[in-house]
């Protein structure tokens, strides 16, 4: 669903063998490209976020022995400064995946009212200071890169923190610009539907607020119930251990969560077809 630049692809599609009957997802164009490159044309490449993608599977009727979800920006986004991602290049403030976007980290941070600028910090990015944030925000109007937020958050929180000041600020208008944690939470419900039974779901998130959507989807749908569908193959999420940190510093925030499909007990189903019902996918009965 985020294939990237093909690293986990490449990963599964050896062991599968079969590349005609996978599917690599991303909303980057330039990932995009890089799969074709890499792929030719043997598995399917889709240029869309993962929600829409996922209608179109169910409404084909697809099915997956194993979908992947490792969220979030790619290290292309993080390390180009000109995707307006990093506090530490200098760039425009754009945080768009999908390059086609309307909606930019710019329009957000120069022309949203202070209100929601501050709403924005708290529910993605958890900012203490949020606040503050929003108020130097406005009143320093136009911001015009990258540099210039991130030293004018700086500015707020004043001495020496742990992590750079500007981390959260960074997260939460990123989210915001790509509607993250939304498209997350409705994809969800479609991905277990796009299960075969003993299929795996497997979920690799970045930070607390998506690690918390997918635990919670996770703890929703599995237990002792009689509309159980899944079951946890990760109690405790699976963290990279210290050669892999030390290879990949990034990875050191993964969290992958896993779980298999199972059998329902309970289903309901369309009288007239006799499949189970998703509501909000329009088309579909
Ligand atoms: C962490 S990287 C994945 C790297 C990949 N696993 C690999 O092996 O190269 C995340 C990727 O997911 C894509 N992405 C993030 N959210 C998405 C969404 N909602 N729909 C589609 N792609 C998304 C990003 O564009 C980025 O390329």
């Amino acid at each position: 669903m985020t294939a990237g630049y093909g690293g986990h692809a490449t990963a599964i599609l050896d062991k599968t063998g079969k590349p005609e009957y996978s599917v690599l997802v991303d909303r980057d164009l330039e990932a995009i490209k890089e799969l074709k490159k890499i792929f030719n044309s043997k598995p399917k490449i889709i240029h869309k976020d993962f929600y829409e993608a996922s209608k179109d599977l169910y409404l084909a009727d697809k099915k997956f022995d194993l979908i992947l979800a490792d969220l979030g920006v790619s290290s292309p986004h993080l390390n180009e400064g000109k995707r307006g991602f990093s506090f530490q290049q200098d760039g425009p403030l754009d945080m768009r995946m999908d390059q086609g976007q309307q909606l930019t980290a710019d329009t957000i941070i120069n022309s949203f009212s202070k209100e929601e600028i501050n709403h924005i910090l708290k529910a993605f990015g958890e900012e203490s200071k949020s606040d503050l944030i929003a108020d130097a925000i406005t009143k320093n109007r136009p911001i015009k890169s990258t540099t210039e937020l991130a030293a004018l958050v700086s500015a707020v929180y004043g001495g020496y923190s742990q992590h750079h000041p500007a981390t959260k600020t960074f997260q939460a208008f990123r989210i915001a610009v790509n509607n993250e944690l939304k498209l997350l939470t409705d994809s969800l419900p479609i991905w277990l539907k796009l299960l075969e039974p003993q299929g795996r779901l497997a979920i690799i998130s970045f930070q607390s607020l998506e690690d918390r959507i997918v635990k919670q989807f996770f703890a929703s749908h599995s237990g002792n119930r009689y509309d159980s569908q899944l079951k946890l193959l990760t109690k405790h999420p699976i963290r990279a251990g210290p050669i892999e940190v030390a290879h990949n510093p990034r990875a050191r925030s993964a969290k992958l969560r896993a779980a298999v499909k199972i059998k329902r007990k309970g289903v309901v189903s369309n009288a007239n077809t006799g499949k189970e019902q998703i509501p909000y996918v329009q088309g579909k009965s």
